[in-house]
């Protein structure tokens, strides 16, 4: 047989097997996702998971930074009254890490990208989609004419009215990124857990500029502060 032949015959042999092998792969006894079986009481291939189950690298034990609450909520105000002091205590009141230079400048560029848009590059609450017709958020710190532009709304719902948002809590304004609030949507998929308290701290430092004289905060850089923990 010529060399041309033997290729041929080589080529047509090796088909017929790769053909073999992948039939007897197919034909293996398995259950495709959503597949019902009678092997299982409830007829469901898919089995839930064990309780407690968690997905590899998503285990959170540390509730202060990973849900910005040290506490559990009080209960709920349309069921039994509760305190300010109940609404407020369940929220982290200092950073879970250290604060430092590079988290703010991290927290500046973050609140840049994914704030400023309604928030205003100040916190003043004058973005451009507010601007635009978008409902006004409060402003993280106090505006001239409006004594009360700045008072969370949110604690106010929980129970906790006329909170400056100068006073919120930090892990209160965690908890609003990760969880929106009213007309602002949630930010967990979009920011990690780092830039969401790199965001924070950013917030207190506009806060304190402001407080201090409304120089424009986000043009120079703000001073490090050290973690509360
Ligand atoms: C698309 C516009 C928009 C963006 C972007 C946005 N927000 Fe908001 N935010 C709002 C609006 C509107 C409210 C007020 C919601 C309401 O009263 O229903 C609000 C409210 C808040 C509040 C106050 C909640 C309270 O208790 O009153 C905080 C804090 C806040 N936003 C932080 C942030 C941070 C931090 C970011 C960036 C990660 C962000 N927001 C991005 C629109 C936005």
């Amino acid at each position: 047989m010529t060399a041309p032949r033997l290729s041929v015959a080589l080529c047509v042999a090796l088909a017929f097997g790769a053909t073999g092998c992948y039939q007897q792969m197919a034909l293996q006894h398995k259950l495709k996702p959503q597949d019902p079986t009678d092997f299982w009481s409830d007829g469901r291939s898919t089995r839930p998971y064990v309780e407690g189950t968690v997905a590899r690298g998503s285990i959170q034990e540390d509730g202060w930074y990973f849900t910005g609450k040290v506490k559990e909520a009080p209960s709920s105000p349309t069921t039994a009254p509760v305190s300010a002091e109940e609404v407020l205590g369940q929220y982290a009141d200092g950073f879970p890490e250290p604060v430092t230079e590079s988290t703010l400048k991290r927290g500046r560029e973050r609140f840049n990208i994914y704030c400023n848009v309604c928030h205003g590059q100040t916190g003043a609450a004058d973005g451009t989609i507010v601007m635009r017709g978008f409902l006004k958020p409060p402003a993280f710190w106090e505006q001239p004419e409006d004594k009360k532009a700045h008072h969370s709304r949110g604690l106010k719902y929980q129970g906790a009215s006329d909170v400056a948002l100068n006073d919120a809590p930090v892990g209160y304004l965690f908890h609003v990124i990760t969880h929106g609030y009213g007309a602002m949507g949630t930010y967990s998929a979009q920011i990690p857990v780092a830039d969401r308290w790199a965001i924070v701290a950013y917030i207190k430092a506009l806060q304190e500029t402001n407080r201090k004289g409304g120089v424009a905060a986000n043009t120079v850089a703000a001073p490090a502060t050290e973690g509360a923990r």
